[in-house]
């Protein structure tokens, strides 16, 4: 069986092909453009353990409309998992552009040559933030409409949209999974988890937007990737599922735990000029995934950060090669911009 993972030397991408190459007899194929988000140095070990033998990593853009079709026959690929994405919020209110060319023309050219060649599935990797934003009550179903309130969220809406009509017009064997906030090794320190840990490390004031009263409903990455492999198992053609964890904090509350594993003090939360647009609350209802697919998160909250934040401390070399350049530069300007 061969996979296609896009984006695979992002975040979720490098924790998935890490799980299958442990977990599964498939070959792994990552085609990643490289962005700032995107870091070969997370794939190290895994290419010297398996390239060239069950891994393959190609350089290139999901928008490349002579490329992709290329690696679809290259590799006789089977399933393509697509997580190639531009995914901060913040960038998206700052540099629209970018997000509607990589996640609505990229999934594009990506369904239409998978089309083409006639692949066994499509995993689209999508998010509970298409819904929009909860009040303080309920949860996102995957019947709740799509009502997304930022750049970033009405391009991955754009694409869902893409897929099902795929589905519906061609018959097309896609699937479309959307999860709630991942957390775990290897996250790009934009987000406010590994954000706030930095920060704290070097005794730099954490900014928390608005009031910190914003809900996040948080999942660790291992379990977002177990709930993907099951999807590449056992999930219908043309079917949606949530992932959760369900575990809901206030992002107050996340900072605040992360201070005192820390043992740092509570005054280096700073509060900041809201984001615009900030979506109140997300959490998700992951009933249909858990009857249909068995899905069920298995690592607590508690336990989970505090091994997120070992697994930092003890890769400070991954730390301080992502510290430079672009990171710096975008936190520090989006940053200044709201004391
Ligand atoms: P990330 O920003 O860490 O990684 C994105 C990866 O995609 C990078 O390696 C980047 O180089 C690559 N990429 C970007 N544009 C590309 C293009 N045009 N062609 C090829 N590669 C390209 O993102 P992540 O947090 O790992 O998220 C992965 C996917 O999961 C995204 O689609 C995101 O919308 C979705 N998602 C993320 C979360 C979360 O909490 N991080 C939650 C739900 C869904
Ligand atoms: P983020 O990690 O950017 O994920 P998303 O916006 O996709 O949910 O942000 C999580 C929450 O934390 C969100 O409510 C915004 C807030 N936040 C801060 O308060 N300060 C920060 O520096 C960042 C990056 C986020």
């Amino acid at each position: 069986m061969n996979i296609l993972v896009t984006g695979g030397c992002g975040f979720i991408g490098t924790n998935f092909l890490r799980h299958m190459l442990n977990e599964s007899s498939c070959t792994l194929i990552n085609l990643d453009k490289l962005t700032y988000a995107g870091n070969p140095r997370n794939l190290t070990s895994i290419n010297e353990e398996y390239g060239g033998k069950r891994y393959f990593f190609e350089h290139g853009d999901i928008c490349d409309s002579l490329l992709i079709p290329e690696l679809l026959n290259k590799y006789s690929i089977d399933f393509v998992v697509n997580f190639a994405a531009e995914s901060h919020v913040d960038r998206s209110i700052t540099d629209p552009d970018v997000f509607i060319r990589s996640n609505i023309q990229g999934t594009y050219n990506l369904l239409e040559a998978a089309r083409r060649k006639g692949i066994k599935k499509f995993i689209q990797i999508s998010t509970d933030e298409v819904y929009g934003s909860l009040g303080s009550k309920g949860r996102f179903t995957e019947n709740t409409p799509l009502a997304p309130n930022s750049p970033y969220s009405a391009s991955k809406a754009a694409a869902d949209l893409l897929c099902r009509s795929f589905h519906r017009t061609y018959d097309f064997p896609v699937i479309i999974t959307r999860c709630s906030n991942n957390y775990g090794p290897f996250q790009f320190p934009e987000k406010l988890i590994p954000l706030s840990f930095m920060r704290a490390l070097k005794d730099l004031p954490i900014p928390l937007y608005g009031s910190g009263e914003n809900v996040r409903d948080w999942i660790h990455v291992n379990d977002h990737c177990r709930g993907i492999e099951l999807c590449i198992s056992k999930a219908d053609p043309g079917s949606v599922y949530n992932f959760g964890g369900d575990s809901e904090y206030k992002n107050l509350e996340i900072i605040r735990k992360i201070l005192e594993i820390m043992g740092k003090p509570d005054d280096l939360i700073h509060f900041v000029k809201d984001r615009p647009g900030h979506d109140l609350r997300y959490a998700m209802d992951f009933t249909l995934a858990t009857r249909e697919l068995g899905f069920m998160p298995e690592v607590g909250f508690a336990e989970g950060l505090e091994k997120t934040i070992d697994w930092y401390l003890n890769n400070q070399d991954w730390v301080e090669c992502i510290q430079s350049g672009e990171y710096l530069r975008f936190t520090e300007l989006w940053y200044k911009e709201r004391v």
